[in-house]
Formats: structure tokens, C-alpha cells, sequence
């Protein structure tokens, strides 16, 4: 079996990111809490364990401790944070509440020679390092044999060593990107210290996932709504690869999609990966349920419960279904930072609207514990097409939250029309890729041009396109003057309806990405 790394999850809310860095050091390894027990951590026969950080004082009487044990079966052992006290207190150490509490950059001083550090050539020199901190606690006395190996102006003791070498701790994050050096620690416990090997790839985890998928699923079936986006296709994909034809997905036209989409994804998932996909067309019943209705929060929530009705009466009708299959994300899974049991809670958008729990469905998140690159990574290595793995994200509620005011059919073909002249220049100009998202606006009102020796009286199209990491704030994009030209250019001469264009440059916050 690949040697692996066993992560104990305190409730920090960077637990993800630290399983994050070892799989990018090519090293496996798995989350569980810390209340798992020893004798799992013993049968999962960890290579090293690393314990996360957390919010608790290990004083507090209700504190999340491990068995003293667990750091005497001779696994090396990092502790971060929490963990880092954790170990002093349960060696027999002292921890208690700091005068100063440290919140941001700190700066130490670690000590040459100790593995942990090795490649840090700045300790050589008694230089400082930046370290990310975040405690309010400090060890007061160190236990019997642990010395501290690296100091900062507030903490005598930012990180600890046993004699022997096997067990570490850090007061501060490794694993996040303010520790800019972190990762060289991570790694010279992974490979100094725990001497595993760098075997791990996207390709170990799509074998190992299509395994445990298996395992879960046995002979029952396993339902999935395809969007056409990134996360929802790479579940797919891989559910596909391991139970086959078992998996049905199930794509819902809402009526409310770009131009062509609809034809792209049957083509590409039915006919290219050779998915059985049911096509269910519910463009008219989205339509007369949004019939008048202005508000977009009431918008979203016709939109999201008829596509729930819609996605059951479909999934009702195959035979052998047992779970429900969805592409949610790590993002997607905000941990609780309730020590009682780090649980997880999803947002309300991606669960499908307590549909598992209505139709007695266990639920399946293959990609749970992925970060959005991540998914793409995993996607390629399964052979998913990089038009679906590079699209731009689309919201759920469609262009029904880019029509200003009321959907009508006449409405959604005009800026069906508009949309797809932005993506096919943004597209011609090479700027897709870069760009995270880039769309048209179709607005309530209506303006005059003149058109040959017509006077016109017709709709306002804006364009937005963004900058942004992960939709939660965002730059408008610089775009050249002369592709912004052929899009105004064609809109107004190709899209029957629209007679002026503007542009939108306004970033998030305070405005948001889309309009409504
Ligand atoms: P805002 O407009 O809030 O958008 O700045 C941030 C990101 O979220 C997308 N978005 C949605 N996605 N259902 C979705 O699935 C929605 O109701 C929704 N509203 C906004 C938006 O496209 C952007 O990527």
C-alpha cells in the first residue's frame, strides 16, 4: 500500500489546505477528526500524522485531545498550532493563555541543523523568516526531552523538537501562502523526517477514488445533474469510470442557457465520453413560472425549486437509484470550527434542495475534498474536453439574472444573441482563458439611435467582464479598445433589438459580478 499521511482535524479552518500542500509535495493523504480513535490511527498505519490547528485552548476542560499514545507508537508527529500545544500538554508540558496574542506576520528565527528546517539557509545566517500567526496561547514550560527550535519577538517558543527528531511542532502555519517558506518545512517533514516517497498523482487519485466510489456504491445506482460546468462534469467523469452505465445523468434545459449549450453538452457527454445522459427540455415550464416576476431573489427561487420538482420527477423514473452523485467542492464544504466533531455543512445552492433526504438518496461527493485547480487537474487526467474544463463559470438561474425585469422568450433571444457575439470576441482575441468571466446584460430600458435613415427605439445591452480568484471580489477587465469596438459593433448591427452598448467598470465589491 502507498505510505500516507494521516492529518487530524482540530476544526482549523486551514485543515483543507494542509491536506492541499502534501498532495501538491506528491504525497497521499487522508482528513479525519481527531475523535477518530487510536485504534484506527493505528490500523490506518500512518507514515507521519500531522495535527491541525483549532480554536480551543488545550486548558479548557472540553478541549479536543487525542490519546497520549497516539505520539508514542513511533509515527513522527507535526503538530501546527493547536496541535503544536496539544503535544506539549499531553507530554507533560504547560500551555497557557499568552500575554500578547500573536495575528498576522511574525517573524522567527529557527535553529540551523534541526531537520525540519533544512534548505532554510537564512537560520544558517541568524537570519529571520515570515511565519503566518494566529493563537492567543503559548507554551509555558516544554515537556521533559523538547527543546524549542526557533523563537519570534513574542513567542520564546515557535516551534519545538523532540531529542530524538521524530516529533515536531510549529506555532505557526505552514500550510498557508503568508508562510512564504512553508512549504520547504512541510516537506522536510514529509520526506526528512517521515522518509515517504513522492509517488502521489492526480492519476493515484482518480484510481484510488474510482476504488472507493466502488467500494460505497456496490450494485446500486447513482444519479447526477449534470450542469455542463466544470465540477458537475468531472464528477461525471469519474463516477462514470467506475461504475459505468450504473451512472444516469441528468441534464435539465431551463430554457435559461447560452446559445448552442444545450447541443454542446448532449454532444459532448453523450456522444463524446459516452455518458447515459437523459435530456429532460423544461424550457417552457421555467418560462411560465417566471412569467412577470421582476425580483431576482424571487427569480433564483422559482428557478431553484422548479429545477428540483423537474430533476426528481426525472430521477424517479430510473430503476436501481441508491445515491445521489454531486460535484461539490472543498469551497464548497465550509468546515465548522466546532471542535465537538469538526462537521461540515454545504452551502443551501449545491445541495439540491433536500432532495437526498425527499427521495431516501445517500449522497456521493467524489471531489469533496478538491480545490478548483484541482478538479481541472483531475478532469484532464480523465480525458474531460478542455472547453468544459476551461469554461468560465455560468450561474445557476442563467440569463434569468441578466435580464434585467421579466423573463419573456423575446428577451432571452436577444440576449442569447448578445451574449454569444462577447464570448466569440473575447474568444477571437485570446482572452477566454483569462479572464473569469465575460457576458452580456440585457437592460429594462430602452434607448434611441437611427439606423440608415431610421430613427430607432430599442434595448441597451451592457457588457461585463472580470478579473477574479473565486468570484468574491473582482476587477473589471482592461479589454482593448478595439475588441470592445467589434463587440459594440456587432451587437448593435447583428442582434435585432439592441441599439447601444456600454460597458461595464465597476468592481467587486461594491458592486457585484452579475447585475441582479
Ligand atoms: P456575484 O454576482 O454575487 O457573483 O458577485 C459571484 C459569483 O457567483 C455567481 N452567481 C451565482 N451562481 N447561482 C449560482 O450558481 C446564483 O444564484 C448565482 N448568483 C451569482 C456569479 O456568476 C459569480 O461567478
Amino acid at each position: 500500500m502507498e505510505q500516507r499521511i494521516l492529518i487530524l482535524d482540530f476544526g482549523s479552518q486551514y485543515t483543507m489546505l494542509i491536506a492541499r500542500r502534501v498532495r501538491e509535495l506528491r504525497v497521499y493523504s487522508e482528513i479525519h477528526p481527531f475523535n477518530v480513535g487510536t485504534e484506527f490511527i493505528r490500523s490506518f498505519a500512518p507514515a507521519g500524522i500531522i495535527l491541525s490547528g483549532g480554536p480551543a485552548s488545550v486548558y479548557e476542560e472540553d478541549a479536543p485531545r487525542i490519546a497520549r499514545e497516539v505520539l508514542t507508537m513511533g509515527v513522527p508527529v507535526l503538530g501546527i498550532c493547536y496541535g503544536m500545544q496539544l503535544i506539549a500538554d499531553l507530554l507533560g508540558g504547560t500551555v497557557g493563555r499568552s500575554a500578547d496574542r500573536e495575528y498576522g506576520i511574525a517573524n522567527i528565527r529557527g535553529q540551523w541543523g534541526s531537520p525540519l528546517f533544512l534548505g532554510i539557509e537564512e537560520f544558517r545566517h541568524k537570519m529571520e523568516i515570515p511565519v503566518w500567526m494566529s493563537h492567543g496561547d503559548r507554551i509555558e514550560k516544554l515537556p521533559e526531552g523538547f527543546s524549542s527550535i526557533a523563537r519570534s519577538a513574542n513567542s520564546p517558543v515557535a516551534a519545538i523538537s523532540n531529542r530524538e527528531g521524530t516529533i515536531f511542532g510549529v506555532q505557526f502555519h505552514p500550510e498557508v501562502v503568508h508562510t512564504p517558506r512553508g512549504k520547504e518545512i512541510l516537506s522536510n517533514f514529509l520526506f526528512r523526517v517521515c522518509g515517504v516517497p513522492a509517488t502521489w498523482t492526480m492519476h493515484s487519485f482518480a484510481e484510488s477514488s474510482v476504488k472507493r466510489i466502488r467500494e460505497i456504491v456496490g450494485e446500486e445506482g447513482v444519479v447526477l445533474g449534470l450542469s455542463g460546468g466544470v465540477d458537475s462534469a468531472v464528477a461525471a467523469v469519474l463516477l462514470h469510470e467506475a461504475i459505468g452505465d450504473r451512472l444516469t445523468c441528468i441534464f435539465v434545459n431551463n430554457g435559461l442557457l447560452r446559445k448552442g449549450e444545450a447541443e454542446d453538452v448532449i454532444h459532448t457527454f453523450r456522444e463524446g465520453i459516452g455518458l447515459h445522459l437523459e435530456y429532460v427540455d423544461a424550457a417552457d415550464t421555467f418560462l411560465r413560472a417566471l412569467d412577470d416576476v421582476e425580483d431576482p431573489e424571487q427569480k433564483r427561487k422559482i428557478i431553484g425549486e422548479l429545477f428540483v420538482r423537474v430533476f426528481e420527477e426525472a430521477a424517479r423514473k430510473i430503476p436501481g437509484v441508491g445515491f445521489l452523485g454531486q460535484g461539490t467542492l472543498y469551497p464548497d464544504v465550509i468546515e465548522s470550527v466546532s471542535f465537538k466533531g469538526p462537521s461540515a455543512v454545504i452551502k443551501s445552492h449545491h445541495n439540491v434542495g433536500g432532495l437526498p433526504e425527499k427521495m431516501h438518496l445517500k449522497l456521493i461527493e467524489p471531489l469533496r475534498e478538491l480545490f478548483k485547480d484541482e478538479v481541472r487537474e483531475l478532469g484532464r487526467e480523465l480525458g474531460v474536453p478542455s472547453h468544459i474544463l476551461d469554461r468560465q463559470p455560468f450561474p445557476g438561474p442563467g440569463l434569468a439574472v441578466r435580464i434585467i425585469g421579466p423573463v419573456t422568450s423575446a428577451r432571452l433571444r436577444i440576449l442569447r444573441e448578445a451574449d454569444a457575439v462577447v464570448l466569440e470576441e473575447i474568444r477571437a482575441a485570446g482572452m477566454y482563458e483569462t479572464i473569469w468571466q465575460s457576458f452580456a446584460v440585457l437592460l429594462p430600458i430602452k434607448t434611441v439611435g437611427v439606423m440608415g435613415d431610421f430613427r430607432t427605439y430599442e434595448n441597451v445591452a451592457a457588457v461585463r467582464a472580470v478579473h477574479s480568484q473565486d468570484g468574491m471580489t473582482a476587477d473589471w477587465v482592461r479589454l482593448p479598445y478595439d475588441v470592445l469596438q467589434r463587440i459594440s459593433t456587432r451587437i448593435i448591427n447583428e442582434v435585432k433589438g439592441i441599439n447601444r452598448v456600454a460597458y461595464d467598470i465597476s468592481s467587486k465589491p461594491p458592486s457585484t459580478i452579475e447585475w441582479e
